[in-house]
C-alpha cells in the first residue's frame, strides 16, 4: 500500500457522507411503518463504525452505465444530493459483484459499502447499490435480513409476494426478511440503492 494511509476504523470522509446523506434520503422517503422502521434501526447501526477491510478502489464493465444513470438521477431534485455525495465517495469504492452473480461482462456491478464481503465487513446492516446495464434482469435472490431500497432509475423489481412492480425514480420499498425477490433495467440502465438490517 504504497503512499496510502490506512486508517482500519475510520470511514473515508467522502464514504461517511454518502451514508448519512443516502439513509437520511432513504428515511424521508420510506412510505411505510415497516420501512421507516427498518431505516431507523440501520440509522442507528452505522452510528458504529467496524474494522474497514482495505480494498482496491475501482470499476467494472457495466460501469459504463454510471454516468448516465447519475445524471437520470440527479434530474430529480431530491435526489440530487444523493447523487452528488456518491460521486464524492465513488473513488474510494470498489465495484465488484459481476462474477459472483454469474452474470455475463458488462451487465452488473454493485458496491457494498457495509455488509457480508463489503468495505466495512459486518453483519447486522448492509448498505449499498446495485447498477444494471439495459435489458439486464437479476437472478431471483433472498436473504434473511429485511430489506429497504431506493430506486435512483426507471426499472422493475419483484417479489414472490406481490411479482413485478415499478416504483420509478425516487420510489423505494421494503422486502421482508427472506422474500425471494429480482430486478430487471429496461431500455435504460438500472440504479438501486439497498439498505438492510438483521431483525
Ligand atoms: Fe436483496
Amino acid at each position: 500500500m504504497k503512499g496510502a494511509t490506512v486508517t482500519l476504523y475510520n470511514r473515508p470522509p467522502e464514504v461517511q457522507n454518502f451514508i448519512e446523506v443516502t439513509l437520511a434520503l432513504m428515511a424521508e422517503l420510506a412510505a411505510t411503518p415497516e420501512a421507516k422502521a427498518a431505516l431507523a434501526g440501520i440509522r442507528d447501526g452505522v452510528k458504529r463504525v467496524d474494522p474497514q477491510t482495505p480494498r482496491s478502489p475501482g470499476r467494472q464493465p457495466a460501469c459504463a452505465h454510471l454516468g448516465a444513470a447519475l445524471a437520470h438521477a440527479a434530474q430529480t431534485p431530491q435526489l440530487a444530493p444523493l447523487c452528488a455525495a456518491l460521486e464524492a465517495a465513488e473513488p474510494h469504492l470498489e465495484w465488484t459483484g459481476e462474477e459472483r452473480n454469474g452474470l455475463a461482462s458488462g451487465s452488473y456491478a454493485e458496491i457494498t459499502l457495509l455488509g457480508p464481503g463489503g468495505h466495512e465487513e459486518r453483519r447486522d446492516v448492509w448498505l449499498g447499490l446495485s447498477l444494471l446495464a439495459p435489458h439486464v434482469r437479476y437472478p431471483d435472490h433472498n436473504h434473511a435480513p429485511e430489506e429497504v431500497y431506493l430506486a435512483l432509475s426507471e426499472g422493475d423489481f419483484w417479489r414472490e409476494t406481490s411479482g413485478w412492480f415499478t416504483p420509478g425514480t425516487g420510489g423505494t420499498f421494503y422486502n421482508q426478511p427472506s422474500v425471494r425477490h429480482a430486478m430487471r433495467s429496461g431500455e435504460a440502465p438500472l440504479l438501486a440503492i439497498w439498505a438492510l438490517r438483521r431483525v
